[in-house]
């Protein structure tokens, strides 16, 4: 319960990792049977090969559930002790209730403040800056934050540019108040926003510009996606908020173990990481499994990264995102699990 501050505030900590990813698994060769698409050019053009898709009966808090669940058993935390339940996402069940409130009811989260937080694909480090500004306030001790989408509902099957790259998830971690001393923790957060491109990914219908109850052309109520344009201003901002990120904290590509960046095409993560010049060995990828799951996309391949042992104890992480908004966000931290 966050009624005032909790006593001395802590320093913020990453404390565990969990994830969830729906059961059925569509492939590229799934994919040529909707548009005028090829393998081949799946892979080359973007490095996946599969995604996952929700049941249809799944909406984005049945996901985000059994990944809060997921990391609740991996902290060995009981949920009453959460503070505050964050769901990034941009596929909400509904405009409102958030997510988060249903999600915390569901885990047994009795004792927390919930809210959704809406910076698409930069939605999870988004979310761990709000955490960790809430735990070294010290109004919050315990913060769950979990991105979790269902793309696959908002996806328009007939438009090859946007519907073989996304895919459904749900991961997150436990932020928690460690010693004020310690030099594990969030080191540090560079986020951003350039709403002067904001249409370069939208879906236009069905928030107070033109409401689901006026009659519109059925494929405005999907994602649209001006790709190339979104390929040169992730391409952009990676690298220059990582450059940002290093020099106020006085630390060089080299002090880092891991990168974990935003998991949506391979050829925008190689084009980050050649000119970062950060060796490939500590750079982790999972997105040929999983194309883009937006808010999910970094805590699901963290937490397959600490599951494949790439993610150890002490490392120092960098994660870096982008996406709708347009947004983009990079934060460093001191892996501590508990
Ligand atoms: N299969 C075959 N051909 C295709 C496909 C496909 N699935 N998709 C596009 N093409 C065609 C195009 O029609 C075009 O044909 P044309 O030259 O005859 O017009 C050609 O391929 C090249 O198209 P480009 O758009 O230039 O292809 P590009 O190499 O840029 O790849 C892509 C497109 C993958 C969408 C890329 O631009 C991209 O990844 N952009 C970034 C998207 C992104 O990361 N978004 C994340 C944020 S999402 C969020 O926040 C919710």
């Amino acid at each position: 319960m966050i009624a005032a501050r909790n006593g001395r505030p802590g320093r913020a900590r990453l404390a565990a990792l969990g994830a969830y990813v729906p059961e059925r698994v569509v492939t590229n060769a799934d994919m040529e049977r909707h548009v005028d698409t090829s393998d081949e050019w799946i892979v080359t053009r973007t490095g996946i090969r599969e995604r996952r898709y929700a049941a249809p009966e799944q909406a984005t808090s049945d996901l985000a559930v059994l990944a809060a669940e997921d990391v609740l058993r991996n902290a060995g935390i009981d949920a009453a002790e959460i503070d505050v339940v964050i769901v990034p996402t941009c596929t909400p069940d509904h405009l409102f209730p958030s997510v988060s409130a249903t999600t915390a009811h569901r885990v047994g989260a009795r004792n927390a403040a919930a809210f959704d937080l809406q910076a698409a694909c930069s939605g999870f480090i988004y979310g761990l800056a709000q955490a960790t500004a809430l735990v070294e306030s010290g109004i919050a001790r315990n913060v769950l934050v979990v991105g979790a989408e269902v793309f696959s509902k908002i996806l328009d099957m007939s438009d090859r540019g946007t519907c073989i790259l996304f895919g459904d998830a749900a991961a997150g971690a436990l932020v928690t108040s460690g010693d004020p001393e310690a030099t594990a923790g969030f080191l540090g957060f560079e986020l951003g926003a350039d709403g002067s491109q904001a249409m370069d990914i939208c879906i236009p219908v069905g928030g107070t510009r033109i409401p689901a109850s006026q009659p519109f052309a059925p494929d405005q109520a999907f994602l649209k996606m001006n790709g190339r344009e979104v390929y040169k201003f992730a391409t952009r901002v990676m690298e220059e908020s990582i450059v940002r990120l290093l020099d106020r904290l006085e630390l060089s590509i080299a002090d880092v173990d891991l990168l974990v960046a935003h998991q949506a095409n391979q050829r925008i993560i190689d084009h980050a990481v050649k000119r970062l010049g950060i060796d490939e060995s500590r750079v982790f990828n999972n997105l040929e499994r999983y194309g883009n799951t937006s808010a999910a996309s970094i805590p699901l391949a963290l937490t397959e990264a600490r599951d494949a042992g790439a993610l150890r104890p002490g490392a120092l992480v960098l994660l870096v995102g982008f996406g709708a908004g347009l947004t983009w966000a990079s934060c460093i931290v001191r892996y501590e699990p508990e």
